[in-house]
């Protein structure tokens, strides 16, 4: 069952560390509020550029980690990507730094000890850990797949071989575990550990990818899109994309508040950027009753 969204909280918090890891910045900012209503799949929206900024839109991110210091840490890890992240990466120690979250919907946890598989791409991976916190703490056995570009693109490799039963890396140009695609490895992983479930964080394309592989296995994957989202809080309607409800009929949904996290079955990945014409309320599309 999706539990209900917390009441996310705007927070002035003050810059605590800065750190690079490979091609990443990590930043661990004190944001008390956030992090005690934070739960493994959550992410915040930071403001950018100061004051006087043209900036006008929230940049969003998940939380790496979340930690009682201070009254309460949350980090989160960015690749610099344009104006917003290249601000982000000069900010230092001390610095003020405006937040809103918790946001979005968090990952459902199973209630038994199970086997999860847990597969990041990119900066994907950096939300998994919490979420192998979580599992962890529920009994289940968890092993990582986590792949990038290259080698400074994979991120959490340590940490993933020390916190998961096993770890399976994959680099696209080979300076890192296996050359690949995470996607190439998964079905044998799965196999391996007999998975009873999978979780993933990564571009569409590999979500995808992971949702064709679980339902080929016919275990539950629950996957975190990065549509693109301009205000984080379910407003703009920016974010959405088609999903299939549990009457089998699609909605466009918005991915920051009924998401981040969907089951990957139900998201159409075919149909991300349009609006399909069978969707409830398409141009076109007719009404039907849903009861
Ligand atoms: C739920 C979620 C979690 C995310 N977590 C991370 C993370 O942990 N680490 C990380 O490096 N990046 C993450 N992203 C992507 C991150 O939000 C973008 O890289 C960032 O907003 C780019 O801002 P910019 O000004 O540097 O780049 P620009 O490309 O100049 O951004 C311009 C505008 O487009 C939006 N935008 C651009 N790219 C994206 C994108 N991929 N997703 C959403 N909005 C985008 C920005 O918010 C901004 O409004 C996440 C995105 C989502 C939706
Ligand atoms: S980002 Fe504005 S509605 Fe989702």
């Amino acid at each position: 069952m999706r539990k209900t969204p917390v009441t996310p909280v705007q927070v002035t918090g003050t810059v605590l560390t800065t750190r690079r890891v490979d091609a990443y910045h990590a930043l661990t900012v004190v944001a008390p509020g956030i992090a005690e209503r934070f739960r493994p799949g959550h992410f915040v929206a930071v403001a950018v550029g100061g004051p006087t900024t043209s900036m006008l839109t929230r940049r969003v991110f998940s939380v790496h980690d979340v930690k009682p210091d201070y009254g309460g840490t949350v980090e989160f890890v960015f690749a610099v990507r344009g104006p917003g992240t290249a601000w982000l990466a000069e900010r230092r120690a001390r610095d003020p730094l405006d937040l809103v979250g918790p946001l979005g919907r968090p990952f459902p946890l199973p209630r038994d000890p199970v086997t999860c598989v847990l597969v990041g791409a990119g900066h994907g991976s950096a939300t998994l850990f919490t979420v192998a916190d979580a599992l962890q703490g529920r009994g289940c056995r968890v092993d990582f797949v986590l792949g990038g570009d290259s080698a400074d693109r994979v991120f959490g490799a340590l940490r993933a071989r020390r916190m998961g039963e096993t770890t399976t890396l994959t680099t696209e140009d080979g300076s890192l575990g296996m050359r690949g695609r995470v996607t190439d490895v998964l079905p044998g992983v799965i196999a391996d550990v007999r998975a009873d479930a999978v979780y993933a964080c990564g571009p569409l394309e590999t979500l995808r990818g992971v949702t064709a592989v679980a339902v080929e296995f016919d275990i539950p994957v629950q996957v975190a899109v990065e549509e693109r989202m301009a205000c984080g809080i379910g407003v703009c309607m920016t974010c959405v994309l088609p999903v299939i409800g549990d009457d089998g009929v699609t909605r466009m949904v918005r991915s920051c508040v009924e998401g981040p996290v969907f089951r990957g079955e139900r998201v159409r990945f075919d149909d991300v950027g349009t609006i399909p014409f069978d969707a409830l309320g398409a141009p076109g599309g007719g009404t039907r009753n849903v009861g």
